[in-house]
């Protein structure tokens, strides 16, 4: 199953690429792919489906033996984006001596300096001329060679680095592409280089290429490590490991009364409020035509919406052996220690007793430990997924997430054991009615 986990995140460089890869993953399973174009058509017990938006989230669906009215759905939410750098348009800068350097542009909140000297690549999508103007295609593109580098100052020009250095989005994170041998093709190395990508798959004419969304991605692949393998490093754990937990226990778990729903979003680290969003009424509408569909009543959706149970599915803050003083006094779940439930009293976080409870009853049955979570007071902490989608579906849930360290960063360490953890409390909970 960590094998499965590292072949993921290695594939899944961005949100399209992370899409794209569950897609398979459903159809292989016998998955349906809905257009929200059409109508919805019938609807049966066992029947398994999905939708995309923009290429860049997900929603699957399996259809329980009860109706939607009678017994709600099981939701486990995650989101697919991650922090990076988006490669702005018109992004080659050529330098001294033809040194090409690429402008970018901060996606998310990374910690900047863990993107320093490591080889990096690209990833993400390519829009090519279509039919006509308002219907272009869409080629995904991952460039699976190390190919740029942010390069750090040399310490002898700045002997203080080792105290903290300030840096600039703007000056300090523009990756080098190359060095020019023809000065004939000045400021068309990386559309070259897409147009040569593209065609590997499929001949395609540079004059074609319209427009793109590509994304730094960490060039070295995933790995465990520590003395009995038992930790993981990687980029896009946050949140990765989540949409591939919620995957295993999705195609995992025996078809039951209850219809599950396994919904991956995009744009969480920068605040939902796209169509692709937690933010967005998509899924909303998607349940609400399920639900008509299946029953032929309006009410049939919201009777579904009360009876359903949301895990929003996202890391959390593992205890972090030197800064221990970062954390609550009585509630810093360990690398190790299982699942984490998240609890704010601002109600960042979706969780309280009653849906804590739930969850822990759930791993319980899983057998599998469970840990909470809480924000030292002093320290303002994060938000995620569960509040943004309750605030417009109202559902009854839970705001968890396994431990890991180093959230955002370019390589962030998780745990194993919790990976193995979440995906039994992920089945049982999509088991359950
Ligand atoms: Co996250």
């Amino acid at each position: 199953m960590i094998q499965r986990l590292l072949h993921f995140l290695d594939s899944s460089p961005v949100n399209f690429l992370a899409v794209s890869n569950i897609v398979k993953e459903l159809e292989q399973a016998g998955y349906r792919r809905l257009n929200p174009c059409e109508p919805i058509g019938e609807v049966a017990a066992g029947d398994r489906l999905f939708v995309t938006k923009n290429d860049s989230s997900v929603y699957a669906f399996e259809i329980g033996r009860k109706p939607l009215a009678d017994v709600g759905f099981h939701i486990i939410c995650a989101h697919c984006d991650s922090p990076t750098f988006r490669i702005k348009p018109n992004a080659e800068i050529t330098c001294e001596g033809g040194i090409i350097k690429l402008n970018t542009e901060v996606y998310g909140g990374p910690i900047m300096s863990t993107w320093f000297d490591r080889p990096l690549t690209l990833a993400g999508r390519v829009i090519v001329r279509g039919e006509d103007a308002l219907h272009p295609q869409t080629r995904l593109l991952h460039i699976r060679r190390p190919l740029l580098q942010i390069s750090n100052l040399a310490i002898h020009f700045n002997r203080q680095v080792n105290d903290g250095v300030k840096l600039s989005k703007q000056k300090d994170m523009l990756p080098l592409l190359g060095i020019l041998t023809n000065e004939l093709e000045c400021g068309n190395q990386l559309i070259n280089l897409i147009c040569e990508e593209l065609s590997r798959e499929q001949p395609t004419a540079l004059t074609d290429i319209l427009d793109f969304d590509l994304y730094l991605a960490d060039a070295s692949p995933a790995c465990t490590f520590g003395l009995h393998n038992e930790f993981i490093s990687s980029g896009r754990l946050d949140d990765l490991s989540m949409c591939h937990a919620g995957l295993e226990a999705l195609l995992g778990s025996p078809a039951g009364d209850v219809t599950k729903v396994l919904a991956i979003f995009d744009n969480e680290e920068t605040g939902s409020q796209t169509k692709q969003g937690a933010g967005s009424p998509f899924l909303s509408s998607m349940l609400q035509r399920l639900a008509f569909a299946q029953s032929g009543t309006v009410e049939a959706f919201y009777q579904a919406v009360e009876r359903a149970f949301m895990v929003s599915a996202d890391n959390a803050h593992a205890w972090h052996p030197n800064y221990s003083e970062m954390y609550d006094l009585t509630n810093h779940p360990v690398l190790g220690g299982g699942p984490v439930v998240k609890l704010n009293a601002a109600q960042k976080y979706a969780s309280d007793a009653s849906s804590a409870a739930v969850f822990a009853e759930i791993c319980r049955e899983a057998g599998v430990p469970c840990q909470q979570f809480v924000n030292h007071s002093d320290i303002a902490g994060g938000s995620t997924l569960g509040n943004i989608l309750t605030s417009s579906l109202p559902l009854r849930g839970v705001d968890m997430g396994n431990p890991i360290l180093a959230m955002h960063s370019c390589r962030e360490t998780g745990s194993v054991a919790d990976q193995l953890y979440t995906i039994l409390a992920f089945t049982r909970f999509y088991s359950a009615s």
